[in-house]
């Protein structure tokens, strides 16, 4: 059974995050666009208070209405984000009075419902997905404040440096694992049902690809090379003008990138991060190897051969303390690989959860027996779609929004996201 205690202090976790970004910025900052693919940040935080309502207070709770007559304006589905700046939105000091009024409602809730009730109560169900929503925009949040122009307004110590030295490949043995789950009591249901697998053996990169192994990719004249890309990889790349991953500028012989308004010296053994799907697949094919499928991912994060059994996490099944991984906006930036040694699946592969998310050569769908719960818009509406998977979360995912099972998804050419990738290939010929 679920605590109350527990998911109170989830939602005021992801509420601390959201006011820290939110308020490092005035309130011009705030309704600005910063990029046409994303909202301004006070969208976000009202639309963070309106899901709330819609499925906490509303829902869980069959409470009236706060504020009905805003419901359309902050519904992702009825605005894209190029025309969110245009609309009658809530000022900040409206949304922040807005979210507070959503968020006392939706505590009283919480102190009165069963857990024990409703499908969408059962285990804090609606409470973790409104927490893992709120998490989710607070990563979104972050991605617009690299965006941002201007002096820097978020610090956070680096990460930590690397222990080991990890290279090279992991061989994952043939045969069958459960991906997915049934158990896990926050997961979505695109995570579900859990399911036998059967994966063919294959390498996978130790560790995920380095900055200073992007940059030889650059040097190799690999951006040049159209037989390194896809059709389409190629056609974006030559559209977009693509030359190194975003946020790098050339500096002497080498390069420097700009994170949340700081530019330095790329960090080589840090994992690369801001590419596009087209980007990991070109790089992985100059290195005569492939992106690893879901799957194989998903194995590779999850699987232990000693037990046969899949673990909710690569080092366990306990969850992400911070030795494990570099999650929840502790870092601003990816950790270096060789930093987290604790966090390591049994089969000996690094930094799966945490400092980027990893793309992965696979479409999105549902899983055999998928059950959409509890709205069609959460995934289902995505699948078959022109999306990608991306696997383990980000140095800006917090640990409530991304477990073995997790899977996100977006567009091949996305990568204001803080996406990376790591390298498999085949090993039926060994
Ligand atoms: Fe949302």
């Amino acid at each position: 059974m679920t605590d109350k205690n527990k998911v109170a202090a989830e939602l005021e976790r992801a509420r601390r995050r959201t006011v820290l970004l939110t308020e490092a910025v005035d309130d011009a900052d705030l309704v600005r666009q910063h990029s046409p693919i994303m909202s301004p940040l006070v969208w976000d935080l009202a639309h963070v208070g309106n899901q709330e309502e819609l499925w906490l207070v509303r829902d869980v709770g069959g409470r009236e209405p706060v504020r009905r007559d805003i419901d359309e304006l902050y519904d992702a589905f009825k605005h894209s984000r190029r025309d969110r700046t245009a609309l009658p939105l809530l000022s900040p000091q409206e949304a922040r009075k807005y979210v507070g009024q959503v968020r006392d409602k939706a505590m009283d809730v919480l102190d009165r419902v069963r857990l024990d009730g409703s499908r969408l109560a059962a285990d804090g169900f609606a409470f973790g997905m409104i927490v893992q929503h709120e998490q989710q925009h607070d990563e979104t949040m972050l991605a617009t404040h690299q965006l941002r122009l201007g002096a820097p307004v978020l610090e956070a110590p680096a990460p930590p440096r690397a222990i080991n030295k990890i290279t090279g490949e992991v061989l994952v043995p043939a045969g069958s694992f459960t991906m997915g789950t049934d158990t896990e009591p926050w997961a979505l249901d695109n995570e579900r049902p859990a399911h036998a697998v059967h994966v063919d053996a294959f390498y996978i990169d130790a560790a995920p690809t380095t900055n200073g192994e992007y940059a030889q990719f650059i040097a190799a004249g690999g951006y040049d090379e159209p037989r390194w890309w896809s059709e389409r990889g190629w056609a974006h790349r030559q559209e977009a003008g693509l030359t190194a991953p975003q946020h790098w500028q050339r500096d002497g012989d080498g390069w420097a990138y700009t994170q949340f308004g700081r530019t330095q010296r790329i960090i080589d053994d840090e994992p690369v991060v801001h590419v596009c799907f087209f980007e990991a697949q070109a790089y992985a094919t100059w290195a005569g190897k492939r992106l690893p499928t879901e799957p194989e991912w998903e194995k590779a994060a999850r699987f232990d051969p000693a037990t046969g059994r899949s673990r909710r996490y690569p080092w366990g099944d306990e969850p992400p303390e911070t030795r494990h991984a570099n999650l929840g906006q502790r870092h601003l930036a990816p950790a270096p690989v060789g930093a987290y040694p604790d966090g390591a699946s049994p089969l000996g592969v690094h930094q799966l959860i945490g400092d980027v998310w990893e793309w992965v050569d696979s479409d999105f769908y549902g899983y055999p027996g998928f059950s959409m719960f509890p709205y069609e818009e959460y995934s289902q509406v995505f699948f078959g779609g022109d999306y990608k998977i991306l696997r383990g979360g980000s140095f800006g995912t917090d640990a409530a929004a991304v477990r073995g099972t997790f899977r996100n998804w977006d567009h091949p050419i996305r990568r204001q996201i803080f996406s990376g990738f790591r390298c498999a290939r085949d090993a039926a010929d060994v």
